[in-house]
């Protein structure tokens, strides 16, 4: 059994773990930064890196405090090397890096999207490759075929605002708080899904492809408009999400054969989403998993599970890892226009 000590900080999350190539999470810690940024309305790429460098030693410090372990107890070093706002991830990595040449453990360089797509393997063990994912996160919106460890075809990506983006958008129209996710699902609950029209873009086309730019101005109309209450707007906006991503995905599971469905990333945390896709893999005689919500959005025990993933395959990596902003995980995978020119 390989013990993994783990670092997150691609975005607002600091996260330490420790996690074991047989699930045990022995030790987690996530600090989020949300108050740090509320007053600017999103994420401050500076703000975060700097925080990161604050917060990262001491939840290290304590992950190994609750596990009663040394920092050479462990086998390796995993930490996000990318995608993600660059001055953070560095800060993460060079930690990480700090510890690998310090123990002489190795060091693992995952990527944040790796760490999402092998997520539900964590805590769901019958969950074998392959299987036709759709990751939703704040940066990102694709679905991807996993076929394996660092084995991924991407059929489908967002040609212009993530999934996550487009709740968070909505939400600051609504004048609700960062993260919007969560916010928008809440208020969610009081309104009628039905009660205002907006658009679903891309529905119907042959490509599995994501769009929510137009969704985010028609919100935006609605609000300014004034006719329908901020609930009617949140529930008709998230029916919209939900109805895109299963027509979309629909789509996917034509063009795959993977025996399961899974969803995972930030707004995988949403009920609305995971109970539709759910009934969309019934529908297509597929298995359904989903990973619990506090491993939906971002965490370093999908880091550490990532990276017991890959110390299993034999893949470590040099000291000399850079940090990178962009990093897909198909490298095969065609450009799509307005697609990944956000982190
Ligand atoms: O995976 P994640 O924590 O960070 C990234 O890698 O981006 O995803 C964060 C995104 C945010 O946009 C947040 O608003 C969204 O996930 N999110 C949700 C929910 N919880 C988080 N979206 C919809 N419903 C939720 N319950
Ligand atoms: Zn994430």
């Amino acid at each position: 059994m390989a013990v993994i000590l783990a670092l997150e900080s691609s975005c607002d999350d600091s996260a330490a773990a420790l996690v074991t190539s047989d699930r045990q999470i022995i030790a987690q810690g996530v600090i989020g930064q949300a108050e740090r940024h509320a007053p600017f309305g999103g994420v401050v790429p500076e703000i975060a890196a700097r925080a990161h460098a604050e917060i990262l030693p001491d939840l290290v410090r304590q992950v190994l405090v609750d596990a009663d372990m040394e920092p050479g107890d462990v086998d390796a070093i995993a930490a996000t090397a990318g995608p993600g706002l660059v001055g953070g991830v560095m800060v993460g990595l060079l930690a990480g890096k700090g510890l690998a040449l310090a123990t002489g453990k190795p060091l693992i360089a995952v990527n944040h999207l790796e760490g999402h797509a092998l997520s539900p393997r964590l805590t769901d063990p019958d969950l074998d490759f392959p299987y036709l994912l759709l990751l939703a996160s704040g940066g990102h919106c694709q679905l991807l075929e996993v076929r394996g460890v660092d084995d991924y075809r991407r059929l489908a990506t967002t040609i212009d605002d993530a999934a996550g983006e487009a709740f968070d958008k909505a939400a600051k129209l609504m004048g609700l708080g960062y993260p919007g996710g969560p916010a928008v699902e809440e208020l969610a609950k009081q309104g009628d899904p039905e009660a205002v029209p907006l658009p679903r873009p891309l529905v119907g086309s042959g490509e599995p492809h994501f769009s929510f730019a137009g969704l985010k101005s028609a919100v935006q109309r609605a609000v300014v408009a004034d006719q329908h209450s901020h609930a009617d707007i949140a529930a008709s906006f998230q029916q919209a999400v939900v109805d895109c991503f299963v027509d979309r995905t629909r789509i996917a599971l034509d063009k795959s054969d993977a025996p399961a469905l899974v969803v995972a990333g930030g707004v995988a945390a949403n009920q609305s989403v995971r109970g539709a896709l759910e009934a969309l893999a019934a529908e297509h005689d597929r298995r359904f998993s989903v990973p619990p919500l506090w491993l939906c959005t971002d965490n370093a025990a999908m880091i550490g599970w990532a990276g017991a993933e890959r110390f299993a395959a034999g893949l470590t990596d040099p000291l000399d890892t850079p940090a990178r902003a962009r990093w897909p995980l198909d490298r095969q995978a065609e450009k799509v226009r307005g697609a990944g020119v956000k982190a």
